[in-house]
């Protein structure tokens, strides 16, 4: 054959494999974004005709609102305040602590380029998006008068109402800000109402890719997040540039990625915490990196608990870590600090007006702790302040930088609105009730891999297993939501996907974000996402999910709230099924999870947002993957076997990682009322009538970097936290996997940790305020 014909021939076959392993048929495959220069982001002029399905007037309620639409100028010289949080309020949505919180009103609230200059707080309600153009972050300018609490209000406090507030903190969900300059600069620098975002929220919140801009006077009071409570949350993207402090922060827990402090006093400052994770920090021209308040070992003294930094580089600061109080020989804060890259940083780990813990230079720090150190089955523990057991990293987990890969949320600002189809344009209705499935079946078929899939706001409803092809791009609006309902997912010993991400072993391209997976009730046989999709090679973060969840009862629509299953148990058993299985990563998948909260509802969230349920779904997070698996501020709460289970896996990075058990157990036991399948490797073995959070089998190189388990009940009672023994095991690992654990957070269980189900972390030597951690565990 002649060698020209050979190439063609070839590079026609290769073109064909490509084309198979993306696993798609349609037309003209997506290439690069073709947005002109000067176009906006797609959001703004994408046809909006988003709906809140079960909202009392679902045809009158607006989704999306462009804040020009609502009077803002963005000119940088009228006052935008009222009309922003016009456009923020209005639809009859519920705000100024009248209701506690609300599925039926979601908002989107999209700021054009331009520069909106704001006098006093923008208050983002519950349930509220505020997405600047991604292309050119819009400004967002505190005016020199500006008053209140900071630019943005995410829990505004009531005047006079003794320290209420809008929202309870640790409720306080569904929250994101994206895309924007927060400049306070021409606010008097000694005042601290020259402060960013008052960040006071719980899980599925995120923050992302704005800049923080600051006064850098000497006497600077500025801050750019304030955050005094809360259960979070995941935060990424962010620049802070001057200030009193980069981040001034209190929360339960939270994951924060990829940050740049530079010319801050403080770059964070850390009030209280029982776990908090930091991966991919850069500091430059501090005073101090982290500046930790520490020592208060009971609940009412609570301080810092526990702080894990991953991947830090640090320049031109005299101190890198910094605690109020010393250790004095035993835990008074757990610290760990994981390839920390130093250049004139003097001081690695110091206290205040105190001595030098870990000396600093110029020089990187490969392992640090500072806690209870434990390995094996040895239940005694080392206090250390000094290297700790290093974790073996994969290098899939890695950048090229050696640091844990992180990708931020896909928000295609290159791309033109042609770009996009609407599934709504496409004969999906997502109106919560008719039988989306056809529909959304073809419109896969049809535009996978050549035009990316806007999910219209609205509540779609599949009856049959929805498979998303390797090869798509799925962006919902204001978190959209894929409901299974019906006949397929009733049987609890043949359980069905829902949603299959990628048909078994394929390969491709995925991205998913802003997206609700769920059920309406009763569902015992439905497996919420089957995940068999595999990255494309050398595509790390090829498939992934980002600010997309899994919600199981709870909401409005999904025959799984208190009229049906409220906590007294009245409702049974067979009407409260949520799910068999809520998320499974399968052997040949990759996945890369971002702010991903996995929760079975223990309380609506509509009706009077307070009334806890009993709800019944089987197991949280499954993961048999062979990796690379990132999960990057995950969360999986109140499923009946685990939280977390990971069998036969291999190279996953998870941190943090947070969980609750069912405030129904023991009552009724684990694994009632579900029966143990080995088809889906259930743990065989409980350590004791709950549910296990962290589960791990037959697995390697696990990296878990920061966890917080906790367990508050007792058959809906509390009296067993003060006597940490809500339950008496949470977290097993078996002798033969290769894992390394570090800062893990316990609350409510007498054995933070066990190996082969039998106890060997006691609790009570690792207190460190109402929680108790543990520093570092490793084999050996
Ligand atoms: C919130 O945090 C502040 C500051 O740490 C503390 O004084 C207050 O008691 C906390 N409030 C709640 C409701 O947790
Ligand atoms: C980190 O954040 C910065 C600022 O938003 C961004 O430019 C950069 O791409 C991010 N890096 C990663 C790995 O996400
Ligand atoms: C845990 O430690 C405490 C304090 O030493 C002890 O009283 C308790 O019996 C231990 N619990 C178990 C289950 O070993």
């Amino acid at each position: 054959m002649p060698s020209t014909l050979l190439t063609v021939l070839s590079a026609l076959l290769s073109f064909a494999t490509l084309v198979l392993s993306l696993g798609t048929s349609c037309s003209a495959p997506l290439g690069a974004g073709t947005a002109a220069p000067t176009d906006p982001y797609w959001m703004q002029n994408i046809k909006h005709q988003g709906t809140a399905a079960f909202n009392s007037n679902p045809s009158g309620y607006q989704v999306f609102r462009n804040v020009k639409d609502f009077g803002a100028k963005g000119d940088g010289v009228t006052d935008d305040t009222a009309a922003i949080n016009n456009a923020i309020s209005s639809g009859g949505r519920c705000g100024g602590g009248s209701c506690a919180s609300f599925t039926v009103s979601p908002a989107v609230v999209f700021f054009p380029q331009g520069t909106y200059l704001v006098s006093s707080p923008i208050i983002a309600y519950y349930y509220t998006q505020l997405i600047g153009d991604a292309r050119v972050p819009p400004t967002l300018l505190a005016s020199p008068s500006f008053a209140g609490m900071a630019v943005i209000d995410a829990d505004p406090y009531i005047p006079n109402g003794g320290g209420a507030q809008w929202y309870t903190n640790q409720n306080n969900f569904f929250r994101s800000v994206r895309n924007f300059v927060i400049d306070v600069r021409q606010v008097p620098a000694t005042n601290s109402q020259g402060t960013g975002i008052h960040w006071q929220v719980a899980q599925a919140t995120s923050l992302m890719n704005i800049v923080f801009e600051m006064s850098t006077a000497a006497d600077t009071a500025h801050q750019g997040i304030w955050m005094e409570n809360g259960s979070g949350g995941f935060m990424g993207d962010l620049v802070f540039n001057g200030g009193k402090f980069g981040m001034w922060v209190g929360n339960q827990q939270f994951t924060v990625r990829n940050i740049t402090v530079n010319n801050a006093n403080t770059a964070v400052f850390g009030i209280w915490n029982w776990g908090w994770t930091f991966q991919g920090v850069t500091i430059n021209n501090c005073q101090v990196g982290f500046d930790l308040t520490t020592g208060g070992l009971t609940e009412s003294t609570q301080t810092v608990g526990g702080e894990a930094i991953i991947d830090a580089v640090v320049s031109n600061t005299p101190i890198f870590v910094r605690t109020s109080q010393p250790s004095n020989g035993k835990l008074a804060g757990s610290i760990v600090i994981n390839n920390a890259q130093l250049t004139n940083v003097p001081t690695a780990v110091g206290v205040v007006g105190g001595a030098t813990v870990l000396a600093g230079g110029t020089t990187t720090i490969a392992s640090f702790g500072q806690g209870n150190v434990y390995k094996g089955t040895n239940g005694a523990s080392t206090f250390t302040q000094g290297s700790i057991p290093a974790a073996n990293k994969a290098s899939s987990l890695l950048d090229s930088a050696g640091h844990i890969f992180g990708k931020m949320h896909p928000q295609y600002t290159n791309y033109a609105v042609s770009q996009f189809v609407s599934v709504k344009d496409n004969g999906a209705k997502g109106d919560g009730h008719t039988d989306d499935t056809a529909a959304l079946n073809a419109i896969f078929a049809k535009f996978s891999g050549c035009n990316i899939i806007f999910f219209d706001a609205g509540t779609y409803i599949v009856t049959q297993t929805l498979t998303i092809p390797a090869g798509t791009q799925i962006v919902g609006e204001g978190w959209s939501v894929i409901a299974g309902s019906g006949a397929a997912f009733q049987d609890i010993n043949n359980p069905k996907p829902v949603v299959q991400v990628g048909a078994a072993n394929s390969q491709g391209i995925m991205e998913i974000s802003d997206i609700i997976f769920s059920t309406v009730g009763p569902t015992p046989g439905a497996i919420v996402v089957e995940w068999n999709v595999k990255q494309p090679a050398g595509q790390n973060g090829g498939a992934g999910m980002w600010d997309s969840h899994i919600r199981l009862g709870g909401a409005a629509g999904t025959n799984l709230e208190s009229a049906q299953c409220p906590s007294s148990g009245t409702g049974g058993t067979a009407a409260c099924f949520a799910s068999f299985l809520a998320l499974y990563l399968t052997a040949g998948s990759t996945a890369y999870l971002e702010g991903t909260w996995v929760w079975l509802a223990d309380h609506d969230l509509d009706g009077d947002g307070v009334s806890q349920l009993e709800l019944f779904s089987g197991r949280g997070i499954l993961s048999e993957s062979a990796g690379p698996v990132w999960m990057i501020g995950t969360a999986s709460e109140h499923h009946a076997l685990y939280q977390y289970s990971l069998v036969n896996a291999q190279n996953h990075y998870m941190g943090l990682i947070q969980t609750e058990t069912p405030y129904y157990q023991p009552s009724p036991a684990v694994p009632s009322p579900f029966s143990l399948n080995s088809a889906f490797n259930d743990p065989t073995i409980f350590g004791g009538s709950s549910a296990w959070a962290l589960h791990v089998t037959s697995s390697s190189n696990i990296l878990v970097f920061g966890a917080g388990l906790y367990s508050f009940f007792q058959s809906f009672g509390q009296d067993c936290l003060d006597s940490n023994n809500c339950q008496s095991q949470i977290l097993n690992v078996d002798s033969t996997s290769s894992i390394n654990l570090y800062s893990v957070t316990t609350v409510g269980t007498t054995f933070q940790l066990s190996v082969n189900n039998n106890g060997v972390v006691n609790q009570s030597g690792n207190v460190d305020g109402f929680a108790s951690t543990l520093t570092s565990w490793s084999q050996s």
